[in-house]
């Protein structure tokens, strides 16, 4: 396959950046986008050119650290799928593609195609772990979980952490990832014990660091590449609720 890429080429978050073309050329379709992007750099660097930055770490789906914006969609539009597992053949030979970083105030440019997400792991140190003793590690169904509250927990948990919800929202919002790190420990007895305080600290957090506010468009949940559910939002809307009238109730009742 021969292609032509428009690629977002930025020296730094001072610098402004701009769209650069390039060829690939003679790409195999079992490719996945990223090893073409390295047959890419393999040229730029035999020419002496500067190779294009972008963030990749297990190449497998699973770490969510690759983040590419192709022709416009988070993670390039296949359904369910990060940009690693993101294979050529789903390209046409002679195609254009645009490939940009991910958009958002809150995860600023560092060079080409890598951003800044520390503002995620801000908000899981914010409370996004469990730190009550819950003891040595306990006999298989010693703790009885219902499969229900065990999915629920699971399907949350499948969240990596990406951030392409928040690059595909159009307020930036993220609040698909903050209610999933939220509901994941919510469905379990150990994280049930800090539930209220780890909803209010996740979502002030998310707050302090610029995210925009959810308008529920769903268009979060139509590129997360771990299919996270909207009602996961719900579910966090409904622990924060709970976690602010008890602490206005607590308030009342110490005379506040
Ligand atoms: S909710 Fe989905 S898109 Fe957002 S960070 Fe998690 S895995 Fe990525
Ligand atoms: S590089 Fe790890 S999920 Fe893509």
């Amino acid at each position: 396959m021969n292609l032509t890429l428009r690629v977002w080429r930025q020296k730094d978050r001072h610098n402004a950046g701009r769209i650069v073309e390039y060829p690939a050329t003679n790409i195999i379709p079992d490719m996945s986008f990223l090893e073409m992007l390295d047959v890419v750099n393999e040229g730029l660097i035999a020419r002496g050119e500067e190779p294009i930055a972008f963030d990749s770490d297990c190449r497998e789906g699973i770490c969510g650290t690759c983040s590419l914006v192709i022709n416009g969609l988070a993670h390039g539009g296949q359904r369910g799928t990060t940009v690693c597992q993101l294979h050529m053949r789903h390209f046409r030979d002679g195609e254009t593609i645009t490939i940009e970083p991910w958009r958002a105030k809150s995860f600023p440019v560092l060079r080409d195609l890598v951003t800044d997400r520390s503002a995620f792991d801000r908000i899981i140190e914010a409370g996004g772990f469990v730190s009550v003793n819950t003891g040595g590690c306990p006999d298989g169904n010693a703790i009885p979980i219902p499969k229900t509250e065990a999915e629920q927990a699971m399907d949350a948990a499948a969240c990596i952490g990406c951030g392409a919800c928040v690059a595909a929202c159009k307020n930036a919002s993220a609040m698909l990832f903050v209610s999933a790190k939220v509901s994941h420990l919510a469905h379990l007895p150990q994280g049930r014990a800090e539930r209220d305080r780890r909803a209010l600290a996740m979502v002030a957090q998310m707050d302090q660091e610029g995210f925009g506010s959810c308008t529920v468009t769903g268009s979060c949940e139509a590129v997360c590449p771990k299919e996270i559910s909207l009602d996961f939002i719900a579910k966090m809307n409904r622990e924060y609720g709970k976690a602010v009238l008890k602490g206005e109730s607590a308030h009342a009742e110490a005379g506040g």
